[in-house]
């Protein structure tokens, strides 16, 4: 029986650590006991650009606090009042720690649920957002387990198409969500022959094209600055935009699709976000928010899926307090929908696993490009993502997808 659990921990900007902490127990962060929640052993556990927000300074959290939301793992323990979720069974655990209880989350809303954080209506592992312990470790503590974990039907499976599946606890739903929000569930995510432009090619916005491939859009255009990561989507049948080539998105839009604007206009990168053409060395953080409203068409829909949030790091005195300026008067007049935030990612993860299992998603592995690292190599490996890696990192601290 193990004792301790090493697990990934911020120490300051650009450094993170595995400590060792004690063995997890079903009791929650306040300290109440949990007979709705599972122990969890670890098979895969990924590093998200949401954690490089944190690894950058530019999303604040305590030092010493443990990483890791994008969780996949076997079950080694239920609490009593756990009925369906079984030892042995491998799961998928969303990164929103929901409680199935309350109002948001009985309206498929569980990334706002307003029971799993005391200071505000929104829970997840590995934040500073209702002191849920991070999962980039060996060992997990999931409450609600009935409701939060996905089970797959099947172990051997399920470790067979481990490198997609470990998708499931974020990027892939998330990814999803740009295209479902704001009419999910009334309305499927019906973008049959919509022409998508993406911005950010890392492994959110690869899995958005993908996304959008498995829901049947016309073209699909990913922008980023970063040539590896958009060779990686080249031979899917994705449109890319290199960024840096000085080139006006909306030439590049009218040479592949015959128009200026897109039907959707999708944001993957959030707050370190990049100015373009002369403000391409530096960060400007309203930039691709303001792109979303102008290459949209009028009548389209944007989402807002990058992490935005006070950035304590920034030079500008409204980032600060996470304000910026955005183009309104011409958003407004085109009238598109528009979605932010985080994903409710219980609403798409069953439906994804299906696809990844039904291999209606072959071309997923070479897009996302997967890496499988020690836990004990995970502080190099945000150092690696950090500085531009096509890779997306996945940890497997027990060696089990190794074996
Ligand atoms: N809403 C949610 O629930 C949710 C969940 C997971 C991740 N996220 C967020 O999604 C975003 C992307 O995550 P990721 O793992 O792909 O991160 P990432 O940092 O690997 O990718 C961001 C990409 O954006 C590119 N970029 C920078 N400026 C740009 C610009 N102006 N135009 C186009 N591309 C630009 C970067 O080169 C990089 O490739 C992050 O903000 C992350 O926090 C949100
Ligand atoms: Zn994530
Ligand atoms: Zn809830």
């Amino acid at each position: 029986m193990a004792t301790g659990n090493r697990i990934v921990t911020f120490e300051k900007p650009m450094e993170m650590k595995v400590n060792t902490f004690k063995f997890p127990e079903l009791i929650t962060p306040q300290g109440k006991k949990a007979p709705h929640g599972a122990i969890l052993k670890i098979v895969t556990t990924n590093i998200c650009g949401s954690d490089l927000h944190i690894y950058r300074g530019s999303f604040e959290v305590p030092k010493g606090m443990t990483m890791g939301h994008e969780m996949t793992g076997e079950v080694i323990e239920v609490g009593s009042d756990v009925e369906y979720i079984k030892v042995g069974d491998i799961v998928s655990v969303p990164f929103n720690v929901g409680c199935g209880r309350c109002y948001n989350c009985k309206h498929m809303r569980s990334d706002v649920c307003e029971h799993t954080n005391p200071e505000v209506d929104c829970g997840a592992y590995g934040f500073n957002l209702g002191g849920w312990t991070g999962g980039q470790g060996d060992y997990l503590f999931v409450p609600y387990a009935d409701f939060n974990l996905l089970a797959f039907p099947d172990k051997d499976a399920a470790m067979a198409k481990i490198r997609d599946l470990t998708l499931l606890s974020d990027v892939l739903p998330t990814a999803f969500h740009g295209f479902a929000a704001p009419d999910w569930p009334a309305q499927p995510a019906y973008i049959v022959g919509e022409n998508v432009l993406i911005f950010g090619a890392g492994p959110v916005g690869r899995a958005g094209a993908a996304c959008a491939k498995l829901l049947g859009a016309g073209a699909i255009i990913v922008a980023d600055f970063i040539q590896e990561r958009l060779d990686l989507l080249k031979p899917h049948g994705v449109e890319t935009i290199n960024l840096s080539d000085g080139i006006p998105i909306e030439d590049h839009l009218e040479r592949i699709t015959g128009k200026r604007e897109a039907d959707r206009v999708i944001d993957y990168v959030g707050l370190d976000c990049r100015g373009f053409g002369a403000e391409s060395d530096q960060i400007v953080e309203n930039a691709v928010t303001n792109a979303l409203l102008k290459y949209v068409r009028f009548g389209g829909m944007t989402s807002t899926v990058g992490v935005y949030c006070p950035n304590p790091i920034s030079k500008n005195r409204d980032n600060k307090k996470g304000s910026m300026e955005v183009d309104w008067a011409s958003g407004w007049i085109k009238s598109p929908r528009m979605s932010a935030g985080q994903s409710p990612t219980a609403n798409y993860n069953h439906a994804l696993m299906r696809a990844i299992l039904n291999d209606r998603m072959p071309y997923l592995t070479p897009m996302m490009n997967t890496k499988i690292i020690k836990l004990e190599d995970a502080p190099a490996a945000y150092k690696e993502f950090d500085d531009g890696s096509a890779f997306k990192y996945v940890i497997d601290p027990h060696g089990s997808v190794a074996a």
